[in-house]
């Protein structure tokens, strides 16, 4: 499974990047505002940094609802790096949008996915990655986990090559969990990621060793 960081934060970019265990970034509009980044040459030069910093699939999410708007957002968004990744809201004139980016070679990431039947057209259209949000599906008192199984479920079946990104990602259970029901990829909050480090036997057995090693000193 890959890890992405989802977030527009530099610093948390940089902490995750040097675990090395990073393989991209996701980011979203609400994401962008929550560090202070607004206007279309703010947002590009921020995503050219990432770039910099990652060397991985970032995707960079459009604002546009309409066709043409998505098209000509996305088209300047892929020119920024071979890496980036279109990020295209599940709307009707997004997946009609995602399916002119497949044919010309620009790879995109459909977003706000809470369906089984949204993943279904998401892959028919294309999309590199289809991006179910499972926090905001437990937020409303639903299984999120359960639709990334039932998704795996229905891409291994029909043959789909789209990847499952497991979005919304509150805790580290849910990292595990999504692994287990068949996520390609999990973006996370880097406390999400920090936190499948911990275990309290770990601390005390490491706290035991080093009090062991200075008898030997
Ligand atoms: O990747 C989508 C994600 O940013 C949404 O997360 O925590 O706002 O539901 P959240």
């Amino acid at each position: 499974m890959k890890f992405f960081i989802d977030t527009a934060d530099l610093k948390q970019i940089k902490e995750a990047n040097d675990l090395g265990i990073l393989d991209g970034v996701t980011t979203n509009p609400s994401l962008m505002a929550k560090v202070g980044i607004s206007g279309e040459e703010a947002v590009m030069q921020h995503y050219k940094t990432i770039c910099d910093i990652v060397d991985g699939d970032i995707s960079a999410e459009v604002v546009s609802t309409d066709f043409e708007g998505i098209i000509a957002e996305g088209k300047k968004l892929a020119s920024i790096h071979p890496n980036i990744v279109v990020k295209v809201p599940m709307i009707q004139e997004g997946i009609k949008a995602i399916k002119w980016f497949t044919d010309n070679g620009i790879r995109t990431n459909c977003t706000l996915i809470f369906s089984a039947g949204q993943a279904i057209l998401a892959a028919k259209a294309g999309a590199t990655y289809v991006s179910p949000f499972i926090g905001r599906i437990d937020d409303s008192s639903w299984d999120g986990m359960e639709l990334i199984a039932q998704i795996s479920h229905i891409y291994q079946v029909q043959g789909f090559k789209t990847e499952i990104l497991a979005a919304s990602i509150r805790n580290a259970l849910h990292i595990v969990k999504a692994a287990e029901a068949g996520a390609d990829v999990c973006t996370c909050p880097l406390s999400s990621i920090l936190g499948l480090l911990k275990h309290p036997l770990t601390d005390i057995g490491l706290a035991q060793f080093l009090e062991d090693a200075k008898k030997f000193a």
